[in-house]
């Protein structure tokens, strides 16, 4: 008998199925090295300090003042207004909250918008004339109602994003985004930035908002989303929205005596709603990331080996920035914000610079709590938001289909960890 030979053969057993576990993983990317472990953006307090900030909470580091800033523009996000503060006349929720809701305010939720437009040989025209490409769900009257008009021949849903941490996207440098941009593919994926016009000071940056990576900051946004979302006009969109585009029945709903544009800056902040709105999402911390284990790690590796973060950068670092707590910050946000052609995935809508199939790299950080994914929220799972993607995350995604059940759920633990 042979006590050896039994431990020899555990031992040859162990690095046999070592071996197995590794030849089972697609080619590595030479020289790649593994992501490293989420960072959680704020650092650790020391002990008997605050807890790091959940979701929804605001940036740790914030002066008193930043503090007052953002809870006051909180208060303007979870408002429900009003025709008399100038609600619509056409709208889709009188509150951002309405949307932006769960696990925390700020955050997403199943409510999707819709776009419409009419695609002649793959050129897309958002039908302006007629009140697209967004579709307001609402009015003040039944008869103010948009519908989506005959000519459109093409629609798509627009999945609720979550809003935390967008202070510090908005604060990593236009040279940072565009130095993420290939020359050549590297399996398939190039990626392009958005260049869009900043509606604000009318010059050119990085767009990296929204589906389409169709807005370049923080207040354009507020301003795009207070006045499109909820019919409020402000210094930046000064225009009502006409229901599919009729002037007269826009005339008919207009409630008098509502000042133009209906936000107004308050003389003695300086400020009006929609500086208050980027205040708000500008001083929101990110989602809150779990701390990393065994499975989490090895779930990063798979992540890294078949390529996902050619697109899901996992960390962009904040520029010099007069506000602490977004200044130098490293964003683990896992998206490298540029636009992919995701082929059969996007969406047919051509908005601000990007084309139909054209997608930003969504960011992954809080995904445990973002659901359901993907840009029209088709995606109950993970895992199913994973398996739609086409286009330049090809070779990626046959690569997810090529792990075994075991490697794929080491993947998804880590997905759901940051
Ligand atoms: C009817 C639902 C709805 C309401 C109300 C709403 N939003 Fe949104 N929000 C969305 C959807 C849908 C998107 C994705 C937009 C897109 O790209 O088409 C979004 C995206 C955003 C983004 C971009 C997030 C990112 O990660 O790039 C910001 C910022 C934002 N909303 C702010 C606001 C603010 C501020 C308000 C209130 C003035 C508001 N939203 C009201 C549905 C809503
Ligand atoms: C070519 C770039 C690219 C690659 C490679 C890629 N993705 Fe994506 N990913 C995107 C884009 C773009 C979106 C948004 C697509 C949409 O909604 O239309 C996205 C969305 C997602 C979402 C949904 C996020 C949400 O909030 O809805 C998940 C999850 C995801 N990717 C995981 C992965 C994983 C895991 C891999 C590797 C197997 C991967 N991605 C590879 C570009 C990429």
């Amino acid at each position: 008998m042979n006590i050896n030979k039994g431990r020899i053969t555990v031992r040859r057993y162990f690095w046999l199925a070592l071996a197995i576990a590794f030849l089972a993983l697609p080619a590595l990317e030479l020289g790649a090295q593994p992501p490293p472990p989420p960072q959680p953006t704020q650092p650790p307090g020391a002990p008997g300090s605050p807890p790091p900030p959940g979701f929804g909470d605001a940036l740790a580091g914030l002066t008193g003042p930043q503090q007052g800033a953002w809870k006051d523009g909180q208060n303007l996000f979870t408002a429900k207004l009003n025709p008399g503060n100038g609600l619509g006349p056409i709208f889709n929720r009188d509150s951002c909250v309405a949307c932006h809701s769960g696990p925390a305010i700020g955050g997403s939720s199943e409510i999707n918008t819709t776009r419409f437009g009419k695609t002649t040989a793959g050129v897309f025209d958002p039908l302006i004339a007629l009140g697209g490409s967004l579709l307001q769900e609402r009015a003040l009257q039944p008869f103010g109602v948009e519908v989506i008009p005959s000519q459109a021949n093409t629609t798509a849903k627009r999945n609720t994003q979550p809003l935390f941490g967008l202070g510090l996207i908005e604060a990593i440098p236009d040279a940072t985004i565009l130095a993420n941009v290939r020359s050549k593919p590297v399996n398939g994926v190039l990626g392009r930035a958005a260049m869009v016009t900043d509606p604000v000071t009318g010059k050119t940056f990085v767009g990296r908002f929204g589906w389409k990576a169709q807005q370049p900051n923080l207040l354009a946004f507020s301003a795009d989303a207070f006045v499109n979302e909820m019919g409020i006009t402000n210094r930046i969109y000064p225009v009502e929205n006409a229901p599919n585009g009729n002037e007269t029945l826009l005339a008919a709903m207009e409630p008098p005596n509502v000042p133009t544009p209906n936000d107004q800056t308050d003389p003695r902040s300086g400020k009006a709603g929609i500086d208050r709105l980027t205040d708000f999402m500008r001083f929101t911390a990110p989602p809150p990331a779990q701390p990393a284990n065994a499975s989490t790690t090895f779930g990063a590796t798979f992540f890294l080996q078949i390529g996902c973060t050619s697109c899901h950068v996992p960390s962009m670092k904040t520029g010099a920035n007069s506000v602490a707590a977004l200044n130098s910050q490293t964003v683990s946000l896992y998206s490298d914000l540029l636009l992919h052609d995701m082929g059969a995935l996007g969406d047919g809508i051509a908005q601000g610079n990007a084309g139909p199939r054209e997608m930003r790299t969504a960011p992954l950080w809080g995904l445990s709590a973002s659901g359901p994914y993907l840009h029209d929220g088709r995606a109950h799972t993970v895992d199913a938001a994973i398996r739609a993607h086409a286009g330049e995350a090809a070779y990626s995604v046959n690569q997810y289909l090529k792990l075994t059940s075991s490697q794929q759920s080491l993947l998804l633990q880590f997905l759901n960890s940051l």
